[in-house]
Formats: C-alpha cells, sequence, structure tokens
C-alpha cells in the first residue's frame, strides 16, 4: 500500500493564543515543529471571522513551510482572493457556518454544483490542487467528480464522535459508509483524504482503507501536545497509521 500522509492542522495553536489577544502560542512556529516532526503536511482553516488563523498567518505559513500548505477556505469571494494571492499546494473546500463550534458537516456540492465548477477552476488553472470536504454520500461524491475537483476529503467526525460517545453500532455503519465511499470516490478517479475528529483510538480503522491517501488531524493532536509535546504526540499518530497500513 503507498504511505499514507499526515496533514497536520495547526488551527487550535491559534485558538489558544487568541483567547488572550497576544501573539503566543505561535501557529507558524507550531507548523515548523510539526514539520520537523514528520508531518507530510500543514493544514490551516482560515474562517470568515478569523477566529482562530489569521491572514497573516497564512502569509507566513505560505513563506515559511518547506511541506505543502493545505488552505482550508470557505467558498467566498474574500477566501477566493487569498487563495490566489499565496497560490498553496492545495485549496481544501469547506462548508462554514458562523455559529458553528467546528466544521459539522460536508459541503453539499451537489445543490451548488454550477457555483463550485467556476469557483474553483481559477484555482485550478493557478496550480493549487483542489479538494472537497464532503460526507461520505455517494451524490456528493458523484458531484466532486463534476466539477473537476482532484480530491475528496471525506468528513470523518459522525464516526469519531460515535467512537467517543459509547454508540458503536452507528460508529461502524459510519466506518462502512466511509470505507464504501473511499472505495467509490477512488474508482471514480478522485484522490481520497480523510479528516475531523480523529483520535489515537480512531484513526486506524480509517487508516487501513487502501484509497486513502492523506488524513488531516489537528484538534486531538494540538490536546495531546499539552502531555506529551508537539513532536511526540505526531509520531505517535505517525505510528498508529503505520501499523493500520502495515508499513
Ligand atoms: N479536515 C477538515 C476539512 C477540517 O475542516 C478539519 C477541521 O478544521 C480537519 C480536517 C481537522 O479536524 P480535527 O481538528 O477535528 O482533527
Amino acid at each position: 500500500m503507498s504511505r499514507l500522509r499526515l496533514g497536520v492542522n495547526i488551527d487550535h495553536v491559534a485558538t489558544v493564543r487568541n483567547a488572550r489577544g497576544t501573539v503566543f502560542p505561535d501557529p507558524v512556529r507550531a507548523a515548523k515543529l510539526a514539520e520537523e516532526a514528520g508531518a507530510d503536511g500543514i493544514t490551516a482553516h482560515l474562517r470568515e471571522d478569523h477566529r482562530h488563523i489569521s491572514d497573516s498567518d497564512i502569509e507566513r505559513l505560505a513563506e515559511t513551510l518547506r511541506v505543502p500548505l493545505n488552505f482550508e477556505m470557505a467558498a467566498t469571494a474574500e477566501m477566493h482572493a487569498i487563495a490566489l494571492r499565496h497560490r498553496p499546494h492545495a485549496v481544501c473546500i469547506v462548508p462554514e457556518k458562523r455559529e458553528e463550534r467546528t466544521t459539522e458537516g460536508g459541503l453539499e456540492v451537489a445543490r451548488q454544483e454550477n457555483e463550485l465548477a467556476h469557483f474553483i477552476a481559477p484555482l485550478r488553472d493557478a496550480g493549487c490542487r483542489v479538494s472537497i470536504f464532503i460526507a461520505a454520500d455517494r451524490p456528493q461524491v458523484e458531484a466532486a467528480r463534476r466539477i473537476g475537483a482532484a480530491v475528496v476529503e471525506l468528513h470523518t467526525g459522525a464516526y469519531c464522535d460515535a467512537h467517543h460517545e459509547g454508540h458503536f453500532a452507528a460508529r461502524d455503519a459510519e466506518l462502512s459508509r466511509l470505507r464504501d465511499m473511499a472505495a467509490f470516490a477512488h474508482d471514480l478517479g478522485l484522490e481520497v483524504h480523510a479528516g475531523h475528529g480523529l483520535t489515537y483510538e480512531t484513526v486506524q480503522p480509517v487508516a487501513a482503507f487502501p484509497q486513502v491517501m492523506e488524513l488531516n488531524i489537528g484538534h486531538f493532536l494540538i490536546g495531546e501536545a499539552i502531555f506529551r509535546g508537539l513532536p511526540a504526540s505526531i509520531a505517535e499518530m505517525r505510528r498508529l497509521m503505520d501499523e493500520a497500513r502495515g508499513d
């Protein structure tokens, strides 16, 4: 099986910084440390309300990272302009509601195909690999393919929540949907990524899907870094991913 990439999402370093309105902890310093600890990429979500990552964080990440930057953003004109200015390696289009605590669901691609196709074309032309964050639903996968996305990232949040809440039948049903849709998307020619809510307990069954090429993980890794430090937090995730993959 091909080596599974780990994208480390550093948004929640910025959450801690912004809780005090100071300049520390610096998410760019965390990104560099993650890079040294073996992250294959760094993911950062510039939300419309800029409540964690800021414009200047994105600018500094784009300038200083050696590994690819995966820029997560909503499909808005403002974010489009920022992405075209920095031309990150990857752009992941996510749904965004101001009142949500995190990205709760996947993007409704099927309902806005034309708009999204026009939105992503210039990003693709600028050399960005466009990824669409979706629920593991067949119509969403098909629509992502039709609008010309290169990648789909499957939302693993419902699977992880069900596991940590002890709803194991629901967890297994979610996992089976993820497995089927990873295979389906791959058969359509899409590159498959997955992420949201993944932890040491939930990562292995997803990492074992042969079609999945990349996992994007943030909140748990940053939280775990409080106890064991960021490099060790990442190293353990890497170890579990490799073990699941049979590497
Ligand atoms: N992938 C996408 C598309 C996301 O929006 C997020 C959260 O910003 C993640 C992965 C990482 O999720 P978590 O922080 O729960 O690991």
